[in-house]
């Protein structure tokens, strides 16, 4: 048997037949590096994979640069967080100018309301990191933990089901000549882009729309001159639909390159992506700030707004993920960070079932947990993207209005969530609230505590953060504490195997000295700073046990032995 799941990445989206002549300058994403993200994931999880693109390059420049926060607690996780912090930088402001520019800006606006961070959202802010690093790192990571590289100019010609496994068609180019290979893999999942080979052979329909006459030119370009400010992202246009021109600056210090978006009815794209002069020209016509001088061309093509889904991300043995299962404007930078929740959902899930631990059908519970989230993702970018380039520079617009920063993402219409206080009702309301609507149930984020100290050596602290694990489900014992007793729930040790932590918590009066750890728990902690008891409302009466899944989702919520039985013979039937 081979590696047990193939991922296949992207390859360029040379498919598409609207403004044939531009072909050629169409820009995909030549790898969707969600598909990394899983591979990651699932290697964490002990599970192999082999990782292949079509592309004989890996991507330059920055394209999705927006990580929110999110995807940054999916990093601590990982424990990935301080690298992916060293190397982000907050957004810059948008300064709204007009064309030509004038004396004075328009409206200078923060895309996202700036927030202080707090023990329930310790990362709280969105931040950018160009995709060309943010992709380098995980492969960095794969190599370097797993000794996995993507193979490059590989592609997936056709894949075939069996019940038990997947056949892949794979052409590989070796030094100019093509070799074909037949493989066979437990799994396969897409990340193979909006033009997807896997979605297609699946036969899953991609609904919705492209908006052909919203193309944009983008690219990355070395800035000598005129531009310096490396928080504010100009924006120069007096209506975004005829004639818009943006520059971004890279988050790196001292690196003098920006990322731009050129666009409008009253641009003559073609012309403008056929040469470094023509771009600069144009740029110049739209901005009238001809004192910006212009170094390198790091790359350009064209891009324009495809606004579709997928009505199910997988069949069977094979999977989608990211742009492969949904693609949407770029308004609140939701697509890279969907994609990276995509993957994270389906990791754990595949672990489980591939360690023969539990049964393939909780797979299915991927599609219905991230549809109906995609579902809203594909509304509200749609209506902010519309918003941004009618009001954008009419001095109506400011800021994203939704919830970017997809903390209140949450699954609790799940068919494996559990919630004993509301069984049989449908809570699945908003899969993509705030999340600060003072409710916690089964499927929702399960929230960060700070200042736990352990029983076992007084002398360290930690958060939940810290304690989950993407490998492992985590039991969180909370004892009652209206009982000074510290009575707790029994964790039947039959649920306590290896794929599960069990961590008592105590409440904030009781003494480090006076508690100690009895199987099947592996960590005690005291609530030091009374934030775990605040965050998950524990007030009594009684022992409650929220189980937390590897992906930092709330799995069950129960007040009795029984529930923490139902709820893992249900997952690890
Ligand atoms: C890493 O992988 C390469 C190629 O797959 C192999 O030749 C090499 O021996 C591996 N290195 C280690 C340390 O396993
Ligand atoms: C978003 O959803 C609302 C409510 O369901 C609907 O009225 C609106 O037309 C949708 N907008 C888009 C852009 O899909
Ligand atoms: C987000 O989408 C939902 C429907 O999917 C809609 O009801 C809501 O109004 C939208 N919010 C914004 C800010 O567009
Ligand atoms: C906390 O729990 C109590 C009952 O135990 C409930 O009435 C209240 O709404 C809950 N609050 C939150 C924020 O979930």
């Amino acid at each position: 048997m081979n590696q047990s799941v193939l991922i296949v990445g992207a390859g360029p989206s040379g498919t598409c037949h609207f403004l044939r002549r531009l072909r050629s300058f169409l820009t995909g994403i030549p790898f969707d590096f969600k598909g990394l993200m899983l591979a990651l994931a699932l290697l964490r999880n002990g599970i192999s994979v082999r990782i292949i693109t079509q592309e004989a390059n890996f991507v330059v420049g920055q394209r999705g640069a927006g990580v929110m926060p999110r995807s940054l607690e999916i990093y601590k996780f990982m424990g990935l967080l301080p690298e992916i912090l060293a190397m982000a930088r907050p957004i810059p402001a948008m300064q709204l100018l007009s064309s030509p520019q004038g004396e004075a800006p328009i409206k200078t606006v923060n895309l996202n309301k700036e927030l202080s961070d707090t023990p329930f959202y310790p990362y709280i802010n969105p931040l950018i990191l160009g995709q060309d690093r943010h992709e380098g790192f995980l492969r960095k990571h794969l190599l370097e933990e797993y000794n996995v590289t993507v193979e490059l100019a590989t592609k997936l010609v056709y894949l075939e089901q069996h019940p038990d496994y997947v056949t892949a068609q794979i052409l590989k180019t070796v030094d100019g000549k093509e070799v074909t290979e037949t493989a066979t893999f437990e799994w396969l999942v897409g990340a193979d882009g909006a033009h997807s080979t896997v979605r297609k052979q699946l036969g899953i329909p991609f609904r919705g729309v492209t908006r052909e006459e919203q193309i944009l030119l983008i690219g990355d370009i070395q800035v000598k001159k005129g531009l310096g400010d490396r928080n504010i992202w100009p924006l120069w246009g007096n209506n975004w639909l005829e004639k818009m021109a943006a520059m971004r600056p890279y988050e790196i210090d001292g690196d003098d390159r920006f990322t731009f978006m050129v666009g409008g009815s009253e641009i003559d794209h073609s012309k403008a992506v056929s040469s470094r002069e023509e771009f600069i020209r144009t740029f110049y016509e739209i901005s009238g700030r001809t004192d910006i001088e212009f170094g390198e061309l790091v790359w350009m093509g064209l891009w324009r707004p495809n606004i579709r889904m997928a009505d199910r991300f997988g069949e069977g043995r094979v999977f989608i993920v990211g742009d492969a299962a949904h693609v949407h404007t770029p308004a609140g930078g939701q697509g890279m960070n969907s994609g990276i929740q995509d993957s994270f959902n389906l990791a754990w899930k595949l672990a489980l079932v591939q360690k023969g631990i539990s049964s393939a059908s909780i797979l299915d519970s991927y599609t219905k947990e991230r549809l109906p989230v995609i579902d809203r993702v594909l509304n509200n970018t749609t209506t902010a993207f519309d918003s941004w380039t009618k009001d954008g520079n009419n001095g109506q617009w400011s800021g994203w209005d939704f919830n970017v920063r997809q903390l209140g993402i949450n699954y609790q219409g799940s068919p494996i969530v559990l919630d004993e206080r509301y069984m049989g009702e449908v809570t699945h309301s908003d899969p993509y609230r705030s999340g600060d609507d003072g409710l916690l149930r089964g499927g929702d984020r399960a929230p960060e505590a700070p200042g736990l100290i352990s029983v076992n050596d007084i002398t360290v602290t930690q958060s939940l953060f810290d304690i989950f694990k993407p490998t492992h489900h985590t039991v969180l014992a909370f004892a009652d504490p209206s009982d000074n007793q510290g009575e707790l729930l029994k964790v039947p040790g039959a649920c306590a195997n290896n794929v599960v932590q069990v961590v008592t918590i105590y409440p904030q009066s009781t003494p480090v000295t006076s508690v100690s750890i009895a199987k099947p728990t592996h960590h005690a902690f005291v609530d030091a700073e009374g934030y775990a008891y605040k965050h998950y409302n524990i007030t009594g009466p009684g022992a409650t046990i929220y189980i937390i899944r590897p992906d930092g989702y709330i799995g069950a919520y129960t007040q009795s032995e029984g529930g923490v039985v139902d709820y893992f013979e249900k997952l690890f039937a």
